[in-house]
């Protein structure tokens, strides 16, 4: 009843792209916060872990549910690095872009990886296998540059770990 009255009301047409289900799992996540613009990131987590990505519809649909403008909640979607506009792949490879894997050599890390990958931070791989990310510190900086593989952490991370563990965690997920 509260979907169809929303929908009423003139929804954007990013909106209209999602379908009743997805509106209304968007609108109970807002809900559960009282629709509190201070709840902004955490509504966003949520939806991301209910969705994989927080699909482009969901920002003008969160911004009205807070009475907020689409501008801000698009401005802080943009801003942190943990929200994804796609659905990753089956792994995701963040690589640390913080101070001291800075000082250790992450940056060509971070060019090795596209290279070899094919892709940009953000982006997936076309067989849907591997999804790169940057990441600001993961708390492992004594062993920088630091990795996360699928919520793992890797540190003193160079081209040919980079390579193995690639590799490793493809073929874990293939047997
Ligand atoms: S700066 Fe990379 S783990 Fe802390």
């Amino acid at each position: 009843m509260e979907v169809a009255r929303r929908n009423a009301s003139g929804m954007h047409p990013a909106e209209r792209r999602l379908d009743e289900d997805a509106l209304a799992k968007i609108d109970a996540i807002t809900e559960r916060h009282h629709n509190q613009p201070d709840a902004l990131i955490e509504i966003y987590h949520e939806v991301q872990d209910a969705f994989g990505y927080i699909p482009e519809g969901a920002l003008p649909r969160i911004a009205r549910a807070l009475n907020i403008s689409r501008a801000e909640a698009r401005g802080v979607f943009t801003f942190y690095h943990d929200f994804r506009a796609e659905p990753a792949g089956r792994h995701v490879v963040k690589i640390c872009r913080a101070e001291s894997c800075q000082a250790m050599g992450c940056r060509s890390l971070e060019a090795y990886a596209k290279q070899r990958l094919g892709i940009g931070l953000g982006e997936t791989t076309s067989d849907g296998e591997i999804t790169l990310e940057a990441v600001y510190c993961l708390g492992n900086c004594a062993l920088s540059p630091a990795v996360m593989i699928d919520g793992r952490l890797y540190g003193k991370v160079d081209p040919d770990r980079f390579d193995a563990l690639v590799e490793n965690v493809k073929r874990r997920a293939a047997s």
